[in-house]
This record gives C-alpha cells, sequence and structure tokens, in this order.
C-alpha cells in the first residue's frame, strides 16, 4: 500500500496530456510505485506495466544505478547550459550513443521526442540551404503516423484527431499511404505484402519533383498510430528513392530505439540506414526527459563552412545536454549492456510473439500484430469507435495488466527485462480478459 496522505483531492488544476478527463475522473487511476515490470497503484493493486512507462522504461522501473546517478549528479553539477560553453557529462553522453550506431557521430540534444522530430526536420531543411538547395522546402510523412505534438512532427503526422484542432500547420507537406493492410491480418512479424506502397513516395516525387523535397519521415514499425511492421522491402524502397532525389531519410526511433528489436535501433534490424534519426524515451529508461537527433557525417558536415564565429544551426534548447539528463543517459547505457538488456530483448521476441498470437482465436480480436517487444491485438470496433479498446484496458487493469488502447488496438510495449515467466503472466491475464 502507498502512502495514503499523498492521494490528491484536487483533480481539476492538472490538465492531463491526452486525456478525457472527465472519464479519467469517474474512476482516477492513481500509480504510487514502481519496481521492475510491475506498478503498483494508491490503494495497493499491482500491476504488470505492459507499456513500460509509455513505450519508454526498456530497463525496467526504479533501476538502482540509474536512481543513484541522477542523484549523484544532481549534488555535483545541478545544470549549466551549453550555448558557447559546454560541460563535460553531455559530451561524455552524446559519444557514448555515437558508439551504438556506427555511421553516425554527432548528436543533438532535445528534451523530448516531440522536440527531436522537430529538430530533425529543421536540420534536415537547413541542410538543404546549407547546399544551396533552398527550394527544398517540403516535408513528407505518412497517414497514421506519430510524430509527437508540436508543428513540425504533427504536420507530417497522420493521425487526424490530433490534427483537427489546429488547421494549416506546416504548409508543404505530403503523405503517403499507411501499410496497414487487412490481408496483412495475423502475421507474425513484417508481412510479405505491402512493399509497393513505398511508390507513393515516387508519386509525390512525380508530382511536385525531387528536387522541391527536403525530407521524408517514417517510424520504422508504426507506434502510436497502432503498432505495425513495415512490409518486407518497404523500407529499403524508399531508402533507394531518397538517394535518387537527393532528399534526406529520417527514422523516427522514438519507441523503437534503445533495444526493443534486439539492436540498440530499429534500422540496424531491418538493415536499413536514414541520414538522420530520432531518439527519447528508453535514451534515460524515461527518468529524466530527454530525446536527441542523430546526424551523420554527410549531414553534419554541410553546416561547418561558414565563419568560425557563428552559430552553425540557430536552434537549440536551454535544456539542450541537460546535466541530470546525461547522467540518466549514461547510466542507462551501463545498464543496457551490463545487463544484456538487449540481447534479452533477442531472446524474448519469439516468446513474446508467441504468446500474443495465443489471443488470435478469442471472440472480437481481428488482428494481432508483433515486432520486437512491441505488440498490439485489434478489437472488433462497436457502433463508437475506441469503446471497445477502453472497455478492454480497464478489464485487463482489474486483472492487473496495463496496456495501451488506441482506439480499438489494444498496444503493448513491456520493459525490456522482462521473463519468460512475465510473458506468460501477460498472456494468462490476455486471455482471460478477452475470453472471460
Ligand atoms: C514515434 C514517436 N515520435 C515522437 C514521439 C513524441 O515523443 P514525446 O512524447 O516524448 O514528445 C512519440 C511518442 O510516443 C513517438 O512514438
Amino acid at each position: 500500500m502507498n502512502d495514503q496522505s499523498q492521494i490528491p483531492n484536487d483533480l481539476d488544476s492538472f490538465w492531463m496530456p491526452f486525456t478525457a478527463s472527465r472519464w479519467f475522473k469517474s474512476n482516477p487511476r492513481l500509480i504510487g510505485s514502481a519496481e521492475g515490470v510491475h506498478y503498483t497503484t494508491m490503494d495497493g493493486h499491482k500491476l504488470i506495466d505492459g507499456t513500460g512507462g509509455l513505450w519508454c522504461c526498456n530497463a525496467g522501473h526504479n533501476h538502482p544505478r540509474i536512481v543513484a546517478a541522477i542523484q549523484g549528479q544532481a549534488a555535483t553539477l545541478d545544470f549549466a547550459h551549453s550555448f558557447n560553453q559546454g560541460h563535460a557529462i553531455a559530451f561524455q553522453a552524446a559519444s557514448r550513443l555515437t558508439e551504438l550506431a556506427p555511421g553516425f557521430d554527432h548528436v543533438f540534444f532535445t528534451n523530448s521526442g516531440s522536440e527531436a522530430v522537430d529538430t530533425a526536420l529543421k536540420i534536415a531543411l537547413a541542410y538543404h540551404t546549407a547546399n544551396g538547395e533552398g527550394e527544398r522546402r517540403m516535408l513528407v510523412g505518412r497517414q497514421k503516423a506519430y510524430h509527437g505534438i508540436n508543428f513540425g512532427g504533427l504536420s507530417v503526422g497522420g493521425i487526424g484527431l490530433n490534427k483537427g484542432q489546429f488547421g494549416t500547420l506546416y504548409p508543404s507537406t505530403a503523405h503517403m499511404r499507411h501499410t496497414l493492410l487487412p490481408e496483412n491480418a495475423f502475421t507474425r512479424g513484417q508481412p510479405q505484402s505491402g512493399a509497393y506502397l513505398a511508390e507513393d513516395l515516387a508519386g509525390i516525387i512525380e508530382t511536385y519533383g525531387g528536387h522541391t523535397i527536403a525530407a521524408v519521415i517514417v517510424e520504422p514499425v508504426a507506434g502510436a498510430g497502432g503498432v505495425f511492421p513495415p512490409p518486407v522491402g518497404y523500407l529499403e524502397r524508399l531508402r533507394e528513392l531518397c538517394d535518387r532525389h537527393g532528399i534526406l531519410m529520417i527514422l523516427d526511433e522514438v519507441i523503437t530505439g534503445f533495444g526493443r528489436f534486439g539492436t540498440a535501433f530499429a534500422s540496424q534490424h531491418y538493415g536499413v540506414t536514414p541520414d538522420l534519426f530520432t531518439v527519447a524515451k528508453g535514451l534515460t529508461n524515461a527518468t529524466v526527459p530527454m530525446g536527441g537527433v542523430f546526424a551523420s557525417s554527410k549531414v553534419r558536415e554541410a553546416f561547418l563552412k561558414g565563419p568560425d564565429a557563428m552559430p552553425d544551426l540557430f536552434h537549440g534548447y536551454t535544456y539542450s545536454g541537460h546535466p541530470l539528463a546525461c547522467a540518466a543517459a549514461l547510466a542507462t547505457l551501463d545498464v543496457y549492456r551490463d545487463e544484456g538488456i538487449f540481447e534479452n530483448a533477442a531472446a524474448m521476441a519469439p516468446v513474446w510473439e508467441e504468446m500474443l498470437h495465443s489471443v488470435q482465436d478469442a471472440p472480437g480480436v481481428m488482428d494481432v500484430r508483433n515486432a520486437g517487444i512491441l505488440g498490439a491485438v485489434q478489437l472488433q470496433s462497436g457502433e463508437t469507435v475506441g469503446a471497445a479498446g477502453r472497455a478492454m484496458f480497464e478489464k485487463l487493469w482489474d486483472l492487473g495488466l496495463s496496456v495501451r488502447p488506441i482506439g480499438d488496438s489494444l498496444a503493448m510495449s513491456p520493459p525490456l527485462t522482462l521473463t519468460e515467466g512475465d510473458i506468460a503472466q501477460i498472456g494468462k491475464v490476455l486471455n482471460k480478459g478477452l475470453r472471460g
């Protein structure tokens, strides 16, 4: 049981993100503490954290080495900025990170995934400006894509509900179709069919001219749009088209980074190398907010042609390279390495896949999708889209498992420390919820 004196008596002041606040308040689910793969609510209900925070606690919760690193850093250097001055730990964190991504020798730090995406898009625009190709202004995204909620990321994103309240956003965008095809239902891992959808980029190039396009951004595996892996050959074809037309390819690895596929990044798992890629979440095991953009030397060098005394990129955040975040990142990388977290994800992936597909024939299940330690169970929608997903979320919560309803899909992304026993327990609760 958690400390009951901490239960708030006012649920109005906190304007919650992406939350149906009246529904939340009708039965507030308040988490009080966490450890490993578990959460405990304020009233003592223990749950498996099937969503790894929000796709981010890859090393499990409250890891003692990460906790100690943050505490130690707070007592040594709480804050210093990085505008024309520096502090050692930011350089250490960046260089440790680049070791995980051969070919990417540079990292720009942000405070979130949304900021990482907007930073990557701005770097792409500025790269072309630096190369004398300022007519490249179009940014290409994809339907059902989620790239955070800032202006750039929302513009290239493809979830209508997220955009509808806000009008035009960045004016020069085009969107490819998504790759969630009904004929691929119940595919294990990458679907065989759908690479042809990459030809949407060829169509956009034909319509607007390749010389007007700055960048294409996709998630290697679409996450918040419903969890669907790329069809075989799809990412490769996008890469080919980008190369042919001088377009930068950005992979948004905010969810897929840091071991979820057994490799440091999903691009390594799928064998497709972007020009820029974004990270956040698992970068610090979600303990301190931090994001980043990895840049290849080709991109970085374009910025080093101006006068020595001028900033080479007019962009940055007060908290870019925040010491606490850097300490958390370094400790997190140590834990990933020393405890074989990525290797565990690789070993557990087939067990995870088997468990997820064990619910295929449960009533109302329309699709099961998986990739690495990611997955979604899609339920039959009722009259109101999302109602079935929300009802199942509530039921599973009561049974001891947290999942993330996305419409009527139940998305899962547990900590990568999970054991066969944890997977079996998730399977037991899922089956009970879906069949009970
Ligand atoms: C692919 C992707 N990009 C960007 C973001 C935004 O990250 P943040 O919520 O840290 O701004 C998310 C968040 O889930 C994401 O899934």
